[in-house]
This record gives C-alpha cells, structure tokens and sequence, in this order.
C-alpha cells in the first residue's frame, strides 16, 4: 500500500534511536545498585518499542523530527516498562515472562521489582525535565508533564489496571470493556502521540486529528494484545499465552469471540486511518504503524 516507506527499516531505526538513548541513560549510573540493575534489566529487554515509535511517528506527521521527540518517547517507554513490571506482579497479572525473560520479580525479588517500578516512573519526569537539554523550550515541556502525568496516573493507566482487575472473574459490558481498554493501554498510547505531535508544532488542529488516531489504534492495540493471548506464539512474543481466559480477565475475545474482535480491530484501524487524511506523505509512518499494530505477531 504505502510502497515508497518501508516499515520494518522505520521501525529499526526508531529502535535504534530509542535504544541508543536508553543505554547511554544506564551507562551513566552505577551498575552495582541493585535497584538499578533490575530497572536496567526490565527496560532493556526485547520491548517492540511502540511508544517512542509512535512519539516520534506522531513529530514527523506534523513536519518535525524525531529529536523534538526524543524525551518524551525515552520518558514514555521507561513509564511503559514500569506499568509492565508491576503489571506482571503476584498481585496482579502474576506472570513469569516478558520480552523473553523472566519478569522482573523473578530474576529479582518482589520488593525490587516494585522499587524498580516505582524508579523508572519517576524517572521519565527527571528525564523530561532535564536542563542538560537545550530544548524544548521549559513551557513546551511543562505541557508534556502534565500530558504524562494525566495519561499514567489515577484518570489514565492505573485506573484502567484498577478496573481491569476489578472485573476479574465477572463479566463487564462491551461499553465498559472499551473504557477499561482505553484507560489502560489507550492513554498512554495517545500521550505518545499528543507529545511529540506537540512538541514539534503541531497545531491545535492537527493535534485533534492525531488523538482520534491514537484512540483508535489505542484500541486496536489491546484487541490484538488480547487475540494474541489467546492464538499467539510465545516463544515469539516472549511471554505467556492463555493467561487472560486462566484469570478470567475480560477481554474481547471473551466477550465477542475471535471473529468479532478481529473485524473489529480492522474497523478500528481503517478508522484511524481516516483521521489522518489532513496529512500528506509526512504522515505514512503512522499509516503504516495503524496496521502493523494489528497484523504483528508479537
Ligand atoms: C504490552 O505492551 C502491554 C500492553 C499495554 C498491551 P507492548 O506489547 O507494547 O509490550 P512491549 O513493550 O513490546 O514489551
Ligand atoms: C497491560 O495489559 C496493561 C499495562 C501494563 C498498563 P495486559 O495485562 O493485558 O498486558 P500483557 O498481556 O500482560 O502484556
Ligand atoms: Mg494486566
Ligand atoms: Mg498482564
């Protein structure tokens, strides 16, 4: 479809750029703390990168570049990982692989993995605001705290993991479901989007059209996170399948069956792609990324 781009080169790059950054971040603290061997450890695994990819994504689409992106991206994808270490804990998801390896409680211990969490939350602010950067300039990134902050916090994230949990055992509505959706995996996903569409310029305009994409592809996102918990390969996406139907999570399968949840993740992208018809070729990465989303297999 979009013969000009090709997706697996963008998609390598960006996880170069973003991992390249992540390890100069490590390379500077000790490695001998135990708290900073389990945040480098969870954060370095084989994570798909998403986040960055799509803060990034987001800075093209609006004619910027990835360096106006860069902090929130490497901010985001530290938020991410902590969501994912704690997500993984006893008291929650209670798995013991992610991104290939054992979850951060089990190659280290509980106490350290919810330390490890709560470090790399705090850290993605320390990042953001980081005078060593020359821009953006500190009210542009004020604007980006406060849309991370909201995305993460108590009205984004943690309270869709609140309610995922919540619902354990019994049955949500579709209505419900698609809210629980949105807030967990949605927000932070829109927040990549709405920060580095911002911080490039973008204009009010643009900015709304970008946050129906993401709330779409947001969607997506855990419809096929969900699919692939029921059909996928774990050795390829490096952590278990089956787990959702053996915690009786609510998820779209469950509720809609294989069948629905794949059309309705297709409608969802299709969707997405019509919020991006403002923009022209500057914005085919995002393009590209709205259907990867749902064809991955990890
Ligand atoms: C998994 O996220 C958790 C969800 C929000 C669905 P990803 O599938 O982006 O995980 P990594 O970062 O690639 O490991
Ligand atoms: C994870 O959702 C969402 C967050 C970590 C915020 P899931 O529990 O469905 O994701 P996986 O399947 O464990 O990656
Ligand atoms: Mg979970
Ligand atoms: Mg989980």
């Amino acid at each position: 479809l979009y013969n000009s781009f090709h997706l697996s080169d963008y998609l390598g790059r960006c996880r170069e750029t973003i991992d390249t950054a992540l390890v100069d971040l490590f390379d500077q603290v000790d490695q001998n703390r135990r708290i900073v061997a389990a945040m480098r450890y969870a954060v370095m695994g084989n994570g798909k990168r998403l986040r960055p990819i799509l803060c990034f994504a987001a800075a093209e689409a609006v004619n910027g570049s990835s360096g106006d992106a860069i902090l929130p991206a490497i901010a985001l994808e530290l938020i991410h990982t902590y969501s994912l270490i704690h997500d993984d804990l006893p008291a929650m998801d209670n798995d013991s692989l992610r991104r290939g390896n054992p979850t951060c409680h089990i190659a280290f211990d509980e106490a350290t993995a919810i330390l490890a969490g709560d470090a790399l939350l705090t850290l993605a602010f320390e990042i953001i605001t980081d005078p060593a950067f020359s821009a953006p300039a500190p009210e542009m990134r004020l604007g980006a705290v406060r849309i991370i902050a909201q995305a993460a916090g108590y009205q984004g994230m943690v309270e869709g993991q609140m309610r995922d949990i919540l619902a354990e055992g019994r049955r949500l509505s579709i209505d419900a479901l698609k809210s629980s959706h949105a807030l967990k995996t949605g927000a932070l996903i829109r927040a990549a989007v709405e920060t580095g569409a911002t911080l490039a310029g973008g204009s009010p305009h643009q900015v709304k059209q970008l946050r129906q994409y993401a709330d779409d592809i947001g969607l997506a996102f855990q419809v096929t996170d969900d699919i692939l918990n029921v059909e996928g390969d774990p050795d390829r996406m490096g952590k278990a399948v089956g787990t959702d139907a053996d915690r009786q999570k609510n998820t779209y399968p469950a509720l809609l069956g294989l069948d629905a949840s794949k059309t309705l993740a297709n409608t969802l992208v299709s969707h997405a792609l019509s919020s991006l018809d403002i923009f022209d070729h500057s914005a085919d990465p995002l393009r590209a990324i709205a259907t990867y989303i749902i064809e991955r297999k990890r």
